[in-house]
């Protein structure tokens, strides 16, 4: 495995920062979520300083659906950092962790009355409009409170990108945003309008997107639409360029291609709509978060069936869905590797489903019942995708600051699934 910095082999053991991972394991028990907050950070500024140098007034929204944990979003609030969310939940939770308001915005195909009189109720930056229909009950929600209400239209830029089909929002085959046409028909009833404040655009094309290119024509279309409805007199104060930069999910052996870095895709985006005179949104999920996180499991049993060698970990498809949902490869990699001829096996979850598989055919250092695995890249969509499906606890979360480490969310307990 490469050592990324914030987790490295030391002595033959790894780490998380400067705490060994068997140390974490052993008082907080597994499945576990461990994070470090120093990678988390570095991976935040990166947007926030990139961002900072093209665009002053522009502003980084975290997609708090990629990790929502509250202390991680404590945190990331106090590095200036604005929230996208996509529930009254995750508004509520985005609020609680201290988030301004105003660099709030509110994505979604289906909000319901409540959540936007939340969002109206705590002057967010923007509901991003997503259907006529929600626009029109926008305007009647902000009409009977005689409220303005700050909104900004997300364009369906019917853009192709290349990843996985369940996570591909930008083209007219996918529910999300509105089409440019739709866009331009309503654009003007919302200026016309006593109670809407239309301030923006937005286009998100989809997610683990690791070219720069498709980017590059989605933001081409919404400058073009700004401009369009600037000379129909309609004058936006910012743009936004949505999330989706891919990170690196496979071993470096297997893989030879790298996603951009931050600043570049940074860089990419922002700068033909600074150039345009717009401060620039963006709102990044999985690669803040992402490459910060793995999930610690242990081994129950080992097991041979047929010409299959497996691996039975007590985390599963219950904590880490992505495998069996995405089949996505996360790389999985012993804390304290043994020597001996490395074995290819199938690690495999408890729950009773077939598909509760979190590596096929990997090849590792011989391993027994008690060891230690580590998934890797596992800070994004990882905790917040787990269930109590077959009566499974949600793992404890942790994180870890140089040799200090804290748990940042309690394991469940048996008494919570009566709840
Ligand atoms: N903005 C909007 C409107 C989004 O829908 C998303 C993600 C983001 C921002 C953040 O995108 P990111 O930078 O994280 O790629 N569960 C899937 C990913 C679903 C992403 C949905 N939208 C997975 O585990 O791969």
């Amino acid at each position: 495995m490469e050592n990324t910095g914030c987790f490295s082999y030391r002595d033959g053991q790894l780490y998380t920062e400067d705490v060994p991972l068997r140390v974490i394991a052993a008082a907080a028990g597994t499945p576990v979520y461990i994070y470090s907050q120093t990678e988390l950070t570095q991976r935040a500024a990166a947007y926030h300083d990139s961002l900072a140098a093209i665009s002053p007034q522009g502003q980084v929204c975290f997609a708090t659906k990629a990790n929502s944990n509250p202390t991680l979003l404590r945190w990331l609030a106090g590095l200036g950092l604005g929230a996208d969310v996509t529930s009254g939940g995750e508004l509520f939770l985005a609020l609680q962790a201290g988030f301004s308001p105003d660099k709030i915005l509110f994505s979604g195909v289906g909000k319901r009355r409540e959540e936007i009189e939340l969002a109206l109720d705590n002057n967010i930056h923007a509901l991003q409009v997503e259907s006529a229909q929600e626009f029109d009950l926008i305007g009647q929600i902000a009409a009977a409170r005689q409220q303005a209400a700050p909104i900004s239209f997300r364009l369906n830029p019917d853009v192709a990108s290349e990843t996985h089909p369940y996570i591909s929002t930008g083209t007219k085959a996918h529910k999300f945003g509105l089409a440019a046409e739709e866009i331009r028909r309503l654009a003007p009833t919302a200026a016309a309008h006593p109670w809407l404040h239309l301030k923006g655009l937005a286009a998100h094309i989809g997610s683990q997107i690791t070219r720069l290119e498709p980017f590059t024509q989605a933001v081409q279309l919404v400058l073009a639409l700004a401009a369009q409805l600037k000379s129909q007199g309609i004058s936006l104060s910012y743009l936004n360029v949505g999330g989706g930069l891919g990170i690196k999910y496979a071993e470096a052996e297997t893989q030879d291609f790298s996603p951009p870095t931050i600043a570049d895709w940074v860089q990419t985006v922002a700068r033909p709509v600074a150039a345009a005179g717009y401060p620039v949104f963006m709102e990044p999920g999985r690669s803040i978060v992402g490459p910060a996180g793995l999930l610690l499991t242990h081994i129950l049993y080992t097991k041979q069936q047929g010409s299959h060698n497996f691996v039975i970990t007590d985390a599963g498809m219950t904590e880490l869905i992505r495998p069996a949902l995405y089949q996505a490869h996360h790389p999985i990699v012993p804390v304290l590797p043994r020597a001996g001829t490395p074995q290819t096996v199938d690690i495999v979850g408890p729950v009773c489903e077939t598909g509760d598989v979190l590596g096929r055919n990997r090849t590792l250092p011989p391993l027994q019942p008690g060891d230690y695995l580590a998934i890797l890249q596992a800070g994004a969509y990882g905790f917040v995708m787990s269930s109590n499906y077959n009566g499974r606890l949600r793992p404890a979360e942790v994180w870890v600051n140089g040799s200090k480490w804290q748990i940042i969310r309690p394991r469940q307990t048996w008494q919570q699934l009566e709840a």
